[in-house]
């Protein structure tokens, strides 16, 4: 599915990276290994690449990930680049300053395990930075799923990031674009989970 929906030149989700990512970013340390899940195009990935992160980006669409090696190679940063489906992708435990999720949005069946494995995989002090649409979103009409199970609120983020120091946690409306006025609203939460 996700192929055919980037099997265009345009980047679907623009190549501007997301501004909660973009808030948190400082707090990592220099050079941190950063693992991002669901890449898609690249625009996160490559963002934190040009700060001089190094950067592993796993999604399933291989279209996606052509494009983010793409934008890479436009902007003069390196990122790895791995196609693989999350439910099977083996975590390296204890390897991560950062783990980062936008929009990757899956069932609580498969999420829930997925986040055992992030916890496992962050070091001592990592960050797990997270941005999905939250409960509230289906009524804004404005995009993403409309499924419950596949959408995630602050109660989800403390039952399944047990043991992690939800230093953000909050679920927000906010402009589609941020810097733009004229998109849509959506209904976010957004999440920075420190391993101690
Ligand atoms: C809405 S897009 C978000 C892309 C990117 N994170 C961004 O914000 O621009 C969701 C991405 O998650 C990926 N994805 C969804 N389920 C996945 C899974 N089980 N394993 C790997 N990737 C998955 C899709 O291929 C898609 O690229």
């Amino acid at each position: 599915m996700w192929d055919d929906r980037y099997a265009t030149d345009e980047y679907r989700f623009g190549t501007t990276p997301n501004r909660f990512l973009v808030e948190c970013a400082p707090l990592l340390p220099p050079g941190a290994k950063v693992l991002s899940l669901g890449e898609g195009e690249g625009r996160n990935a490559v963002y934190l690449a040009g700060l001089g992160f190094d950067v592993t980006a796993v999604d399933c669409s291989a279209v996606g990930l052509a494009k983010a090696r793409r934008l890479a190679r436009e902007r003069g940063v390196s990122i790895t680049t791995i196609v693989a489906n999350l439910n099977e992708y083996p975590i390296q435990p204890g390897a991560w300053d950062a783990i980062i999720n936008f929009f990757c949005h899956m069932p609580f069946a498969e999420r829930a395990p997925l986040h055992q494995r992030v916890i496992a995989g962050l070091k001592p002090g990592g960050a797990y930075i997270l941005e999905v649409f939250n409960p509230d979103q289906p009524q804004f009409g404005s995009g993403g799923p409309t499924d419950r199970d596949l959408l995630m609120s602050i109660d989800d983020t403390r039952r399944e990031l047990p043991g992690l120091d939800l230093r953000v946690a909050r679920e927000l409306t906010r402009r589609r674009d941020d810097d733009d006025p004229a998109t849509p609203l959506v209904s976010v939460l957004q999440v920075l989970a420190i391993r101690s």
